[in-house]
């Protein structure tokens, strides 16, 4: 079938996956290939703005295509690759720099955040870091975004830009792109508070072993008013719930609504219900993962090859781009 046109989508290397990433970016990747063109890339570069150690970013860009692969990213059909394999991106960043006020860039709620986190290491690439997700977005002549509403200023900034540009140069060379949101679900770590994270070590990672998985779901926190087995419970603000809706059966989910109410099913046997049902929606990808895993030269292999072809798609835009910018 014809395509509807072209998604770009970027994420940081953070390694092995988890369900948070899954439900959150993933799923939905893997979704709109059905659709559109894609073009899925792990952004190194980017990531470079915030570490202070390198030393785990290749293997985090492993980990991170291998869970891609593995989730049913179609590597044949939508180009993967990693940024710094196409350089031409870091070009159009310093060109897109020249029609960019400083201020705009100092101004984004996500830079001030970011300045917040780690004052002590504001440096230049972060303050052009929307820049550079401009140029990404920009390179691939990209029709739609997938992003959360944390992106949603990087994406505003990117239209920006395209005008800026276009004007300046006084030819309409790059695309403006349109953000597509999803209603994304927003998953919360085993705490029930915060967003399931790395980082917080509060996540379930889709890699782990059936056995693991099992352990980190009886870990979760439940509804907090309920302490005893006899006292009834409230779905509704239970996190376990919130999974059992998007990975077990309806019947369960209707029994699970009308019995923890009336404290007819306790927390554990809930729990042993969405571990068995997380383990068996995950099965297929932790053996696809494990076959893929035999054999890492393919995964690189895989990821030149998305660069190869995402080569092609940039340096078109950059002989545009060189052209009506009138460089010599
Ligand atoms: N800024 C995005 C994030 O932090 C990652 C990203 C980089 C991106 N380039 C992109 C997302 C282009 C969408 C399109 O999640």
């Amino acid at each position: 079938m014809t395509k509807q046109g072209r998604v770009f989508s970027g994420a940081r290397p953070t390694g092995r996956q988890h369900l948070g990433n899954y439900l959150g970016a993933i799923k939905n990747y893997v979704a709109l290939q059905d659709n559109y063109e894609c073009v899925y890339c792990i952004v190194d570069v980017h990531a470079l703005t915030t570490m202070d150690t390198t030393l785990e970013l290749k293997q985090n860009t492993y980990d991170m295509a291998l869970d891609w692969l593995a989730a049913g990213i179609r590597p044949e059909e939508s180009i993967v690759f990693i940024q710094s394999h196409v350089p031409q991106v870091m070009e159009l960043h310093t060109y897109l720099s020249m029609v960019t006020p400083i201020g705009k860039l100092t101004d984004l709620p996500t830079f001030k955040d970011k300045v917040r986190e780690n004052p002590n290491n504001v440096n230049y690439g972060l303050v052009g870091y929307p820049v550079l997700m401009a140029a990404d977005i920009l390179l691939y002549a990209t029709d739609f975004v997938p992003v959360g509403v944390d992106q949603a200023p990087h994406l505003e900034f990117t239209r920006e830009v395209v005008r800026s540009f276009n004007y300046r140069y006084g030819a309409p060379v790059l695309k403006e792109p349109q953000m597509k949101t999803t209603s994304i679900p927003k998953v919360l770590g085993i705490d029930g508070v915060q967003k399931m994270s790395k980082s917080l070590n509060n996540h379930i990672e889709l890699a782990s072993t059936a056995e693991e998985t099992t352990q980190r779901v009886m870990q979760m926190v439940t509804d907090t008013a309920r302490i005893r087995r006899s006292d009834p419970g409230n779905p509704d603000v239970c996190n376990v719930f919130s999974l059992h809706k998007i990975f077990s059966s309806q019947d369960e989910i209707d029994m699970i609504n009308v019995e923890c109410r009336r404290a007819g099913i306790g927390c554990v046997d809930c729990k042993k219900i969405l571990a068995k049902n997380l383990n068996a929606h995950l099965e297929p990808f932790r053996s696809r993962r494990n076959e893929l895993d035999q054999n890492p030269a393919y995964i690189w292999d895989t990821l030149a090859d998305g660069a190869k072809r995402a080569t092609v798609l940039a340096e078109e835009t950059m002989t545009a781009v060189r052209d009506a910018i009138g460089l010599p």
